[in-house]
């Protein structure tokens, strides 16, 4: 029987340098899409997936990400007693339970596997969740459900994947296919940000993991990769062989918010998705064509 996954690392130390100024005092990961921070659906998504202890992997300047899942209470006060109901029982919704956030500090960004590595003492010996924030999912499943779905059926390691085309692997984790069931691909090589002629495949990684803990046992060589950081995908390559590891093509969209592009879609994409904006974003839209 596999341990259950309790458990989820969000790294935010990031400086988000593609959305100066803005991020000069906010952190990227609390910019809204529509009017929910982009954190603020990374931990839905978790929560849905029954995850229950949060650990983020802060740096500089991002303690208010902490504040968005702590109890306000002078806003709720306020809002009480203007009878703001419905704005009251939505925040009250989204503050977590005391005692399951916890913060860990990567001082140097030195790449995503030390910011999982810095997270070591969290993780403990039980399987974990990883979703980086700037990938924003829209699927009717919670796309971190999906993949806890898949670690129990498989026992092991799975990975969130989609086809890209070729030209744009450079940009992410690219699996070396062992064999293709549909659903699900097991692996059989991982490599970071191939050139598009070398890269075994176009099946992508993108920012949702679900993982077992001796994959810390490796990042703690830290061991530089790709752009001379210490990467995630090394380490996990490495549990390949001697633990199950998939690759899931889950159902539902990806934005990339890390990009002003994809973030620019994923605000028109969840507004329409809005009963009460959807109706207003199409009256406006044809007037910038
Ligand atoms: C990171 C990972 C990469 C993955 C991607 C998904 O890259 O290193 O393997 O495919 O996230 O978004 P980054 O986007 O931080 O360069």
């Amino acid at each position: 029987m596999p341990k259950p996954l309790r458990k989820a690392v969000m790294p935010v130390a990031g400086l988000g340098t593609r959305f100066l100024p803005a991020t000069k005092t906010v952190a990227k990961e609390l910019l809204p899409v529509v009017d929910r921070p982009l954190i603020q659906y990374a931990v839905d998504e978790a929560r849905a997936a029954g995850i229950e202890q949060f650990c983020f992997v802060t740096g500089r300047g991002k303690t208010a990400i902490v504040e968005q899942f702590d109890l306000a209470f002078e806003l709720e006060a306020t809002l009480r007693e203007r009878g703001k109901e419905k704005e009251l029982a939505e925040l009250q919704a989204q503050a977590l339970p005391p005692g399951s956030v916890l913060t860990t500090r990567q001082q140097v960004p030195m790449g995503l596997g030390h910011a999982i590595w810095c997270a070591r003492h969290f993780i403990g010996d039980e399987p974990f969740a990883i979703l980086l924030p700037d990938d924003l999912m829209m699927c009717d499943v919670s796309c971190t459900k999906q993949l806890a779905d898949a670690y129990l059926e498989t026992g092991g390691n799975v990975v969130a994947i989609e086809e890209v085309p070729m030209e744009r692997v450079s940009k992410y984790g690219v699996l070396d296919i062992a064999e293709d069931k549909g659903r699900l691909v097991s692996v059989k090589g991982l490599v970071e940000k191939p050139r598009p002629e070398v890269a075994p495949s176009n099946l992508t990684i993108i920012g949702r993991y679900v993982l077992m803990p001796e994959v810390i046992g490796h990042l703690a060589k830290h061991e530089k990769g790709a752009g001379g950081e210490i990467q995630l995908t090394d380490g996990m390559a490495k549990l390949i062989g001697s633990q199950p590891f998939h690759g899931l093509r889950y159902e539902g969209r990806r934005f990339d918010c890390g990009d002003k592009l994809g973030f620019l879609e994923a605000q028109l994409a969840f507004a329409l998705q809005r009963p009460e904006l959807a109706e207003g974003v199409r009256a406006f839209l044809p007037n910038y064509r």
